[in-house]
C-alpha cells in the first residue's frame, strides 16, 4: 500500500492513520505535562524501546518487576498514540512517556512544565537500516520498495514521522537544553554500565553500584530480547509479520555497512554534510561514514 493509504500529513511530516488517530493526536495537543515528568524523545529506529527499559529499572530502583509487569508501551505511553486505557491523570509520579515528535511540535504545557527530557540519537545510516527492516515488517508502514528510492525518501524525510535532520536539529537547537540529556545510541553500546549511571544522575536517582550492575544487566540486547514485555512479541501478527523482522532486531552499530550499496552510503553522506553543516554537535560518528 502506497503513503495515501496509509499515511497522512500533519504539522509537516506523514503520520500513520492507524497508529496517530485523530483522539490521540487531540489529547497530545491538549497534554498537561508535570514538571517532574519524565519524556524519552526520539526519532524512530534509535533506541527509544531501550531507553523504556532502563528508566523504569532506575526509577524503581532495579526493581525487575517495573519492566517484567507491563509492556512497553503501557509503562511508558507514547504521548502522540491514543491509549484509551492509558488514564494519564493516574500514572504515579514520576510519569514517564515517550514521543518521536519535533521540538516545534510540543504542546504548550511542555514549555511551562519544562519535564526532564532524555533525547536519544544515532548514527543515521543505522536509523536507516533499521528503518528499512521495520518497515517491511510493520503493516501500518508503507512497504520500503526498492532501496534507492526508500533512501531517497528517508532523505527528504517523506517517511512516517518525518525528517531525521529536521528532527535531530530541532531538539539539538532547543532552547531550554540544560534539562535535556543528550545520549547516542552508540554511547548506549559502547558503555552500558556507564550511560545507566549517567541516566541515574541525570533523573537525580542515586543508586548502588551493584544496582547499576544488575539494571545494566537486564537491558543488554540478549536479556531484553528474553523479555515478553520488552521483545513486541505481544504485538498482534496483523500488526507486525515476524517472519520478515524482528522488533529486537540485530542491536548492534554499523549494521548500515550490510544495508547500503558504496553509492548509497556516498550519496548518504553528501546529504548528510548538506544538511548538517551549521551543526556543532559532536556526534560519536564525527562522519557517518566513520561508523
Ligand atoms: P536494529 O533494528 O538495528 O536492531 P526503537 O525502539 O527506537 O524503535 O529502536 C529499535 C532499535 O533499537 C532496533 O535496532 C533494536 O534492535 C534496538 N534495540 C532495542 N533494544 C536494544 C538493546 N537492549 N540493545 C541494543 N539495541 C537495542
Amino acid at each position: 500500500m502506497t503513503e495515501a493509504d496509509l499515511y497522512f500529513w500533519y504539522k509537516g511530516m506523514y503520520l500513520s492513520s492507524s497508529l496517530h488517530v485523530a483522539e490521540g493526536l487531540k489529547s497530545y495537543e491538549e497534554f498537561i505535562f508535570h514538571p517532574d515528568d519524565i519524556l524519552i524523545v526520539t526519532y524512530p529506529k534509535s533506541g527509544t524501546s531501550w531507553m523504556k527499559e532502563i528508566v523504569p529499572l532506575i526509577i524503581s530502583g532495579g526493581d525487575p518487576a517495573s519492566v517484567t509487569s507491563s509492556l512497553s508501551w503501557e509503562r511508558v505511553p507514547w504521548l502522540e498514540v491514543n491509549q484509551t486505557h492509558a488514564d494519564y491523570s493516574q500514572r504515579p509520579s514520576p510519569r514517564v512517556y515517550c514521543t518521536h515528535f519535533q521540538y516545534n511540535m510540543m504542546p504548550p504545557s511542555f514549555f511551562e512544565a519544562k519535564p526532564k527530557v532524555i533525547y536519544i540519537m544515532r548514527n543515521p545510516k543505522d536509523v536507516f537500516t533499521s528503518y528499512s527492516h521495520y518497515s517491511e515488517a510493520a503493516t501500518y508502514m508503507v512497504d520500503p520498495g526498492p532501496q534507492t528510492e526508500f533512501l531517497q525518501k528517508f532523505l527528504e524525510g517523506k517517511v512516517c514521522h518525518g525528517s531525521w535532520f529536521d528532527q535531530i536539529k530541532g531538539w539539538l537547537n532547543a532552547e531550554d537544553k540544560d534539562r535535556i540529556m543528550y545520549i547516542s545510541y552508540e554511547e548506549m553500546i559502547t558503555d552500558l554500565k556507564d550511560s545507566v549511571a549517567r541516566i541515574a544522575q541525570y533523573l537525580e536517582k542515586p543508586l548502588d553500584a551493584e544496582v547499576i550492575e544488575k539494571i545494566t544487566e537486564q537491558c543488554l540486547f540478549k536479556n531484553m530480547k528474553q523479555n515478553n514485555m520488552s521483545n513486541y512479541s505481544a504485538i498482534p501478527s496483523e500488526s507486525w509479520d515476524k517472519k520478515k523482522a524482528e522488533f529486537l532486531r540485530k542491536g548492534v552499530t554499523g549494521d548500515w555497512k550490510n544495508q547500503l550499496t558504496v553509492a548509497e552510503a556516498e550519496y548518504f553522506d553528501t546529504v548528510y554534510s548538506f544538511k548538517m553543516k551549521d551543526v556543532k554537535y559532536t556526534f560519536p560518528w564525527s562522519h557517518p561514514n566513520t561508523q
